[in-house]
């Protein structure tokens, strides 16, 4: 694993944008990972920039977001559908059938799972998957287990990770208890990974993830195995490097 530590969180963002504009550049129609939460916000606007400059185009990128919560339908402000419209997507040329994120509302789970790694294959698999990390060293939401989840699944989110992502919603009552995620294997599958990671309280997840046993109970720890990973910590998230 490659290790970039950056000082702050507009550093991490401009060099994570430039990572993805470069993919674009060299493979204009490539297939692009993404992941939501706060740590990648900061990369989307540096993209929009990017895209404004006529440096990047996006009329044949094909994306698949990593995860959505289970239950919460697209038009709702705290689903990833609505995060990704509002924070990329409404801002540049990506055509909307090239946008692939999991339904939380599907009414048959397993066969949305099934067709959503279907439709990763069918894309010729991912060139570029961006991921943030959970304080539990979640990646999508892969959260820590006895074993690593090879596709995309249905997951019972952890206690901590509800109560982090409570920050987004009314109460922790309207936090969904579950949600869609991809794989492990889906996204060790991809040809190059960036891992994003700012502030202290990702510290001690980045240190198990980057120096720690490989385990699924630490699930970013699988990606010490991947031949092409990046990591773009802030000196906060590296502190204990
Ligand atoms: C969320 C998402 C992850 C994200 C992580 C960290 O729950 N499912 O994809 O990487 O938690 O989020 P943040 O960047 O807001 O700290």
């Amino acid at each position: 694993m490659k290790v970039l530590i950056v000082k702050d969180y507009e550093e991490m963002s401009r060099k994570a944008a430039n990572i993805v504009a470069s993919q674009i550049i060299l493979k204009p129609d490539s297939v692009i990972g993404l992941a939501t939460g706060d740590t990648p916000k900061g990369m989307y606007r540096e993209l929009i920039k990017l895209y404004n400059n006529g440096d990047i185009d996006f009329a044949n990128i094909k994306t698949f977001n990593l995860d959505e919560y289970y239950g919460l339908p697209k038009e709702n402000p705290q689903s990833y559908h609505y995060y990704m419209m509002e924070n990329l997507f409404k801002h540049v040329n990506i055509k909307k059938e090239n946008i692939h994120i999991p339904n939380g509302m599907a009414e048959n789970i397993e066969k949305e799972c099934e067709e959503y790694e279907k439709k990763i294959q069918q894309a010729g698999g991912i060139d570029l998957q961006v991921l943030g990390i959970g304080r539990n060293g979640h990646i999508g939401f892969n959260e820590p287990d006895l074993k690593f989840e090879a596709k995309a699944h249905l997951v019972e989110l952890d206690e901590d990770t509800i109560k982090a992502n409570s920050r987004f919603f009314n109460s922790i009552q309207e936090v969904p208890t579950k949600a869609i995620s991809m794989g492990i294997k889906t996204i060790m599958h991809a040809k190059k990974i960036v891992l994003l990671a700012s502030g202290k309280e990702k510290a001690e997840a980045i240190y198990k993830a980057v120096k720690g046993e490989i385990t699924p109970k630490v699930p970013a720890s699988v990606l010490q195995l991947h031949p092409d990973v990046i990591l773009i910590a802030d000196e906060e998230a590296a502190s204990l490097l």
